[in-house]
């Protein structure tokens, strides 16, 4: 078997492939969240000896969509409310079907400048979609995770890392304490300030520890500040962030992987105030832009502090001209494929008001479902709708609260995460994806009531 069939079967096996992929979609909604993985299951079910001669396409495509995919977790099933959903769009899929497929190389200009070109354009659509700086690029990467590492880099630069301190809030993503650990800034020079009781950071207490530390003879670097917390949503106070950087003189970063989505809505970009002064910004199209993994993009004011983070050079590159957008100065890889195009081809072929309207409705849905909680006497509500999370606990205690997680994980109809918020137990409700609709919400507050009424004994 040829790793290229010829055209009529590359045809045939690409239709196949399509068809299996939307009668997916299409079942959905009928099909369980989430199957409670079993390792034990899982390893056997996997585990084929090398396959050194051909299965075949039509058996390899069976394979998947009948025997593996059933028992994945579908993290864009229109009843996900846990973590932050991944929904993914057909629009998005089709632009990385096609990356995939042509295969273009988008590390350097010489090897891909129409697809540079390309991403260059991608983001600043998502710039002007959400209303920063004119002259604020970057760089496409594979999610949010990445891109604040980007960030870090950037804001870091070449200080002393014995000395340079990261400032984040105790509700700041963990992958920028990751990011920090790959710079090589020691633990001890990452500070997790204090949030307040909104569980946005305390601002009192991010200019004593920059006092503090400067008094310690340490070097002030990088305040990473939240616009959307994982956990609850929460908007950091970014005007009062944005002055007292400017003042102290710290590269600001706001990570708004989760929130940056809700500049698409003129009603909601105030929220995001003072944003427009971060140096760098971290964006997750891959979560509420609708965006197929991997798809985060990183924004910064002054690319060259990209370049002096991540430039580097080799007399086999010395064909390629460097006044150009050359990727592999932005990131830290040479080879790239045409990671933009599921977002251009989304954003081009669908619409940014399709996408803005979509956003919309997330938040309405995440309010009908805390309307619809909100009123039963056996919960009580921890956060409110905060962009489109709330956090709820069950008056019967942490134990009943895990138990009403786990066993909804077990029925498998809606699936919903927990957290901890000032050491305290909550079940977490987020709404990121278009094919949620008014009946998922009812249905699963339905079947959220109907479980706690089961545990109880009513
Ligand atoms: C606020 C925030 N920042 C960063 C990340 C990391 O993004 P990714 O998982 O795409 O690497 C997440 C992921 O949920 C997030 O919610």
């Amino acid at each position: 078997m040829s790793l290229d069939p010829d055209f009529e079967e590359m045809r045939r096996q690409g239709h196949r492939a399509i068809d299996l992929a939307v009668a997916h979609l299409a079942d959905l909604r009928s099909r369980r969240v989430i199957t409670p993985p079993v390792a034990a299951e899982l390893a056997p079910l996997l585990a084929e000896p090398l396959p050194r001669q051909p299965a075949g396409m039509d058996a390899t495509l069976d394979r998947f969509f009948t025997a593996i995919l059933p028992r994945a977790t579908l993290v864009n099933h229109p009843r996900f409310f846990a973590y932050i959903p991944g929904p993914g769009s057909f629009a998005g899929a089709i632009g990385e079907w096609v990356a995939a497929a042509t295969n273009p190389f988008v590390g350097t200009w010489l090897g891909g400048a129409a697809l540079a070109q390309l991403e260059v354009q991608t983001l600043e659509w998502l710039r002007e979609a959400t209303g920063l700086p004119t002259g604020m690029t970057g760089i496409v990467t594979t999610g949010g995770s990445m891109a604040n590492l980007g960030g870090l880099a950037a804001g870091i630069g070449d200080r002393d890392r014995t000395r340079a301190v990261v400032y984040t809030s105790q509700q700041a993503h963990y992958s920028l304490a990751k990011a920090a650990k790959v710079l090589g800034i020691p633990a001890t020079q990452v500070r997790a300030i204090a949030t307040d009781s909104t569980l946005r950071l305390d601002i009192t207490a991010l200019a004593a520890a920059i006092a503090a530390d400067r008094a310690d003879g340490l070097l002030p670097a990088v305040v990473a500040a939240n616009a959307g917390t994982t956990n609850t949503g929460a908007i950091d106070p970014l005007p009062a962030i944005a002055d007292l950087c400017a003042r102290e003189r710290l590269w600001l970063h706001v990570d708004a992987a989760y929130g940056g989505a809700i500049a698409l809505l003129p009603t909601h970009r105030p929220l995001l105030a003072g944003w427009e002064r971060a140096d760098s910004v971290t964006f997750d199209p891959h979560k509420w832009f609708y965006a197929p993994f991997e798809c985060g993009c990183l924004l910064v004011r002054d690319d060259a502090r990209l370049a002096k983070a991540f430039g580097g050079d080799a007399e086999y590159m010395q064909d390629i001209p460097r006044r150009e957008t050359n990727f592999f100065t932005r990131g830290p890889e040479l080879t790239r494929g045409a990671r933009a195009l599921k977002l251009w081809f989304l954003l081009r072929a669908v619409g940014v008001d399709a996408i803005a309207a979509h956003v919309r409705a997330d938040l309405d849905h995440c309010r009908l479902a805390h309307e619809l909680l909100q009123t039963d006497p056996r919960i009580e509500i921890v956060t409110p709708p905060q962009l489109s999370i709330f956090t709820f606990a069950l008056r019967a205690g942490e134990d009943a609260g895990r138990r009403l997680v786990d066993d909804l994980m077990r029925e498998g109809f809606a699936m919903l995460s927990s957290t901890r918020l000032h050491g305290r137990f909550a079940i977490r409700f987020c709404v990121v994806n278009h094919r949620t609709s008014a009946s998922d919400i009812r249905d699963s507050i339905d079947a959220i009531r109907a479980q706690i009424d089961a545990t109880s004994g009513v």
